[in-house]
């Protein structure tokens, strides 16, 4: 139930509201009115704070001034970015049409995704804005990796000890990253939070703007591509890198995004795949250890522990299929042609 007073605060009656499933982090109702979707309203993740609404208008003010589509933030009826009830906050954006996927269905969608990616990019590289909502460290590699070597070092269960090593050894393996400018990135560019046309087939706009904040090229496109191209998902013990959807995806982003982004950027998105993927198998790895932070499915795992194990051992395999097409996948950012 939507309390009273967030349904008020917009000036919209309860019966215009309904949920829309498939969210992973918000809470995300519809607003329709004569029938069509007007607004999404959503109950934001407490992770962050209501500030982060100014962030979200400030550059989504941006890409429309661009000509891009995008939601946008819809204000109170009073002028408020958001409204608060019992500690979470809530805000409003307006309704995009479009199509969500949750796993890349052949490369055509990554060439598509890509290419909304590269506009993104292109309509936000002059765009000025100081983030009023910073979240720190999600990609401070070396903290991670610090933290698991503790771990490794004051001991702890046998099997997240044994996948605690192999993830280590296998950073040791990562090439140098190069330097990449930071930018205005969205930061969780996972295929869910892209809405896509189908007829023809085109990228739309992109949602789940929480994220929005300054990084790099790096950890934009490779936690990206670390999820596109590999469809079976993070819980599986099967991973697999898809080399066709990565070359679909750097084509599309290539071919809006080139005159942008410099060669070290292009190598460095290569070599920040590689990275996010140990990141991550770190932090689950963290997790066998610690036992507190990931959320768990208990219909498929005995414990938290184990799923951890799981996805840790999963997001290891997948840095090591990267790391077996390096050549490749550097070829295909580089190549002077669009592959
Ligand atoms: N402005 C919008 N217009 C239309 N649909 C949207 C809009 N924002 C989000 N959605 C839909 O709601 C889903 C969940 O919203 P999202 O912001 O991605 O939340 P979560 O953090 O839970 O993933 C999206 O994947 C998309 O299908
Ligand atoms: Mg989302």
């Amino acid at each position: 139930m939507i309390p009273d007073d967030v349904v008020r605060a917009w000036g919209w009656g309860a019966a215009e509201i309904a949920e829309l499933p498939g969210g992973l982090i918000n809470a995300t109702y519809a607003v329709r009115q004569a029938g069509a979707p007007i607004a999404v309203l959503q109950r934001i993740h407490p992770v962050f704070a209501g500030e982060v609404n100014l962030d979200i208008d400030a550059v989504t003010t941006h890409l429309a001034a661009r000509g891009l589509t995008t939601p946008r933030l819809l204000r109170t009826s009073d002028g408020r970015a958001w409204h608060e009830h019992a500690g979470r906050v809530w805000r409003a954006l307006s309704w995009v049409d479009g199509t969500t996927i949750y796993a890349v269905p052949d490369p055509a969608w990554a060439e598509a995704g890509g290419a909304l990616v590269g506009a993104f990019h292109r309509a936000v590289a002059d765009l000025a804005h100081d983030y009023a909502f910073a979240r720190d460290g999600v990609h401070d590699t070396r903290a991670h990796l610090a933290r698991l070597t503790d771990h490794v070092a004051a001991g702890g269960p046998v099997e997240a000890v044994a996948v605690a090593r192999e993830i280590l050894d296998a950073v040791r393996g990562l090439p140098e990253m190069p330097d990449a400018p930071r930018r205005h990135c969205h930061g969780d560019l996972k295929i869910s939070n892209l809405l896509f046309a189908t007829a023809p087939l085109c990228g739309v706009c992109l949602v789940d703007l929480d994220t929005l904040g300054l990084s790099t090229i790096a950890f934009e496109l490779g936690d990206a591509m670390r999820s596109w191209c590999n469809p079976q998902g993070e819980d599986r013990g099967s991973v697999g890198f898809d080399l066709a959807i990565f070359a679909a995806a750097m084509r599309g982003f290539r071919s809006v995004a080139d005159p942008l982004v410099s060669a070290g950027e292009k190598t460095a998105i290569v070599v920040g795949l590689e990275t996010v993927c140990l990141e991550l198998a770190a932090r689950f790895a963290v997790d066998v250890f610690r036992d507190e932070y990931f959320g768990w499915d208990p219909a498929r795992f005995a414990s938290r522990r184990a799923h951890n194990l799981v996805r840790a051992r999963g997001q290891l395999a997948l840095g090591l299929a990267v790391r077996a097409v390096r050549g490749d996948a550097l070829d295909l950012v580089r190549s002077a042609r669009l592959p």
